[in-house]
């Protein structure tokens, strides 16, 4: 996933690269891509206006909702709050990489089964702030999915369902 994914795009939208602008490449959900942005630009921008990955969601643009939250290099960061340039070089997984209707992943596969998911505007940024803390600790505590999940709002579902899904998904990861 996903096979759609250009290799190389340009941000306006009449198919002109922008008169100022920087030439960022960087690895997408696993392959090379390539694209002509203006300096002012967020990864989160990017995502979703050049690569029409949409997974990542504009809530409340300055960091404070989680909902644009992608891997960068691995990590959880809030794509509303990097810059385009910044991610030059680097690697970058958005939920449409974590896995899809024909291969989820054990978080999304738990996070259907326990219903942790109702409107599901907060569910890719959950998605990928789990992923980055089953990377570095694969057995969490609750409270330590609590402190991971901190920086993702839900405003439909409590947290209770979001925290037994990532339990149930690292115990299933580990073959426990
Ligand atoms: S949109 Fe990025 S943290 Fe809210
Ligand atoms: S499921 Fe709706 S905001 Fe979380």
């Amino acid at each position: 996933m996903p096979s759609s994914v250009p290799a190389s795009r340009d941000s306006s939208p009449s198919g002109e690269p922008p008169a100022e602008g920087l030439t960022i490449r960087f690895v997408l959900n696993g392959r090379p891509v390539e694209a002509r942005v203006e300096p002012h630009r967020t990864l989160l921008w990017v995502l979703r206006e050049v690569f029409d990955l949409v997974g990542a969601k504009e809530g409340c643009g300055v960091g404070e909702c989680g909902a644009c939250t992608v891997l960068l290099d691995g990590e959880a960061v809030n794509a509303c709050l990097v810059l385009a340039g910044k991610v030059d070089g680097r690697e970058v997984t958005t939920v449409e990489g974590l896995g899809g209707p024909e291969a989820l992943h054990p978080l999304q596969q738990w996070f259907i089964r326990k219903h942790a998911v109702q409107c599901g505007y907060c569910t890719p940024g959950m998605l990928l702030s789990a992923a980055a803390l089953l990377r570095r600790n694969p057995d969490p505590t609750r409270e330590e999915i609590r402190e991971a999940l901190a920086g993702n709002l839900c405003r439909c579902t409590g947290y209770v369902q979001i925290v037994e899904a990532v339990r149930a998904a690292a115990r299933e990861m580990a073959g426990r």
